[in-house]
C-alpha cells in the first residue's frame, strides 16, 4: 500500500492538483493500493493556519506516509511577503528532515521536438546547504553562505543522472559547473570524469547560452543544485511554459515504510494572482503524478505513468491549449477543467 500525503500549498497549487487527484481517487476506488491523506497546510497557508509554515501536524503526516504530492509553495493571494517572509523555507526544511537530497526534474517541449530534457541536481548540500552553513547579515556584518559538496554525494548524482543519460541513446547529455572559479566545480567536473557515462562538460553561462540558441536540447543535464534551479527554468522557457516540467526531489535510498521517500510538484510557481481563476495549465501537476506513479514500488507495476503521459500528449495535440501555450490572438483556450476532461478521457 502507498500512502500519499497532499499538501497542496499555495496560490493556485490546491487547484492544480484536482484533475491528477481525481484520478487518483478512480484508482483508489477501482482497489489500486493507494491511500490518500491531507490535505495537510504548508508554506503560506501552513503559516496562516497555523504560524508556522512547516508545522508539525504536517511533517508528522510526511512521517506516516510514503511520497508527498505537492501543488505549489511561495506567495499567496492577500498575504503580504512582509507578514511571511519565507514559505519557500518549508520546502527547503521538508527536504532536509526527509534527506530527499536529488531533484529530477522532466521538462517537456513540445514545441521543440516534442523529447523531454532530464535535469539531475543535489538540492541538500552545495548551494543549498542547511541554516548551520550560513551567517545572517544585520546589513553591517558580511552574510555567508557556504558550499561544501562531499565527493560520495556528486558520485550519487552522477549514479542517477547516468541512468537518465542511458535511456536517451543518441542525444547531448552534458555535466555544467564553473570550474574555472569554483572549488566545489572542480570536485563536480573530476567526477564527472570518473563517471560510468561520459557527459560533456559545459560551463555554467555556455550552457544559459546554448539553451536558449541552440535548436537541439540536450537529453540529460546534470549541475548543481543553484545552477540546476536556475537552467531549469531556461529549459521550461524553451519548452514554452513554466508548466511543462513536473519535478521530483527524492531520497535514493528508496526505504519505504521510514516516511516521505520522494516529494512530486509541478515546477511553477504559486501564480497568486491567477488563483481561483482555473485558467491555469496543469501539465506539470500531470507530469509530477507520473513521476509518483513510477516511483513507487506498489504503483510501478501497474503501467500507469506511461499511460498518464500519453493521455496528456492527447490532451495537448486534440483540445484548444491553455493561454500559455496559445498562439496570440486565438481566443479558444482551454481551462484546467477542460483540460483535464481530456486528459481523463485519455485514461478511461
Ligand atoms: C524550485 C524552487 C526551489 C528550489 C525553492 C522554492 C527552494 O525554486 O523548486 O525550483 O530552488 O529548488
Ligand atoms: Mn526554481
Amino acid at each position: 500500500m502507498t500512502t500519499i500525503a497532499l499538501l497542496p500549498g499555495d496560490g493556485i497549487g490546491s487547484e492544480i492538483l484536482d484533475g491528477p487527484l481525481t484520478y487518483l481517487r478512480r484508482l483508489k476506488s477501482d482497489g489500486a493500493p493507494v491511500t490518500l491523506t491531507g490535505p495537510w497546510p504548508y508554506g503560506t497557508t501552513g503559516w496562516m493556519e497555523t504560524g508556522s509554515a512547516l508545522p508539525p501536524v504536517t511533517v508528522d503526516a510526511c512521517r506516516r506516509a510514503d511520497v508527498v504530492l505537492s501543488g505549489a509553495v511561495g506567495a499567496h493571494p492577500g498575504v503580504t511577503a512582509r507578514q511571511c517572509p519565507t514559505p519557500e523555507a518549508a520546502l527547503i526544511e521538508l527536504r532536509h528532515i526527509f534527506d530527499l537530497r536529488i531533484s529530477v526534474r522532466t521538462v517537456w517541449t513540445p514545441a521543440d521536438d516534442g523529447e523531454d530534457v532530464v535535469i539531475v541536481r543535489n538540492v541538500t548540500g552545495g548551494a543549498y546547504a542547511g541554516p548551520d552553513r550560513r551567517r545572517e547579515s544585520d546589513g553591517t556584518r558580511a552574510a555567508e553562505d557556504l558550499i561544501v559538496l562531499e565527493p560520495h554525494r556528486v558520485r550519487e548524482v552522477f549514479t542517477i543522472a547516468a541512468e537518465y543519460a542511458a535511456e536517451r541513446p543518441g542525444r547531448r547529455t552534458i555535466s555544467v559547473d564553473k570550474a574555472s572559479v569554483f572549488a566545489t566545480s572542480r570536485l563536480w567536473r573530476r567526477t564527472a570524469h570518473e563517471s560510468a557515462h561520459a557527459f560533456d562538460d559545459v560551463n555554467v553561462d555556455r550552457a544559459a547560452y546554448e539553451l536558449v540558441r541552440h535548436p537541439e536540447l540536450p537529453g540529460v543535464i546534470v549541475t548543481e543544485g543553484i545552477f540546476g534551479d536556475i537552467l531549469s527554468d531556461i529549459v521550461c522557457a524553451r519548452a514554452g511554459s513554466p508548466a511543462l516540467c513536473g519535478s521530483a526531489t527524492v531520497n535514493p535510498d528508496r526505504r519505504f515504510g521510514n516516511g516521505v521517500t520522494a516529494l512530486f510538484e509541478p515546477a511553477h510557481g504559486t501564480a497568486p494572482h491567477r488563483t481561483g481563476t482555473r485558467r491555469s495549465n496543469p501539465t506539470g501537476a500531470w507530469l509530477a503524478l507520473a513521476a509518483l506513479l513510477d516511483w513507487c514500488p506498489d504503483l510501478q507495476p501497474l503501467g500507469l505513468a506511461p499511460r498518464v503521459r500519453t493521455a496528456l500528449e492527447r490532451a495537448v495535440a486534440d483540445g484548444p491549449p491553455t493561454y500559455d501555450l496559445a498562439p496570440e490572438g486565438t481566443t479558444a483556450v482551454s481551462d484546467m477543467d477542460q483540460f483535464n476532461k481530456r486528459v481523463l478521457e485519455g485514461l478511461e
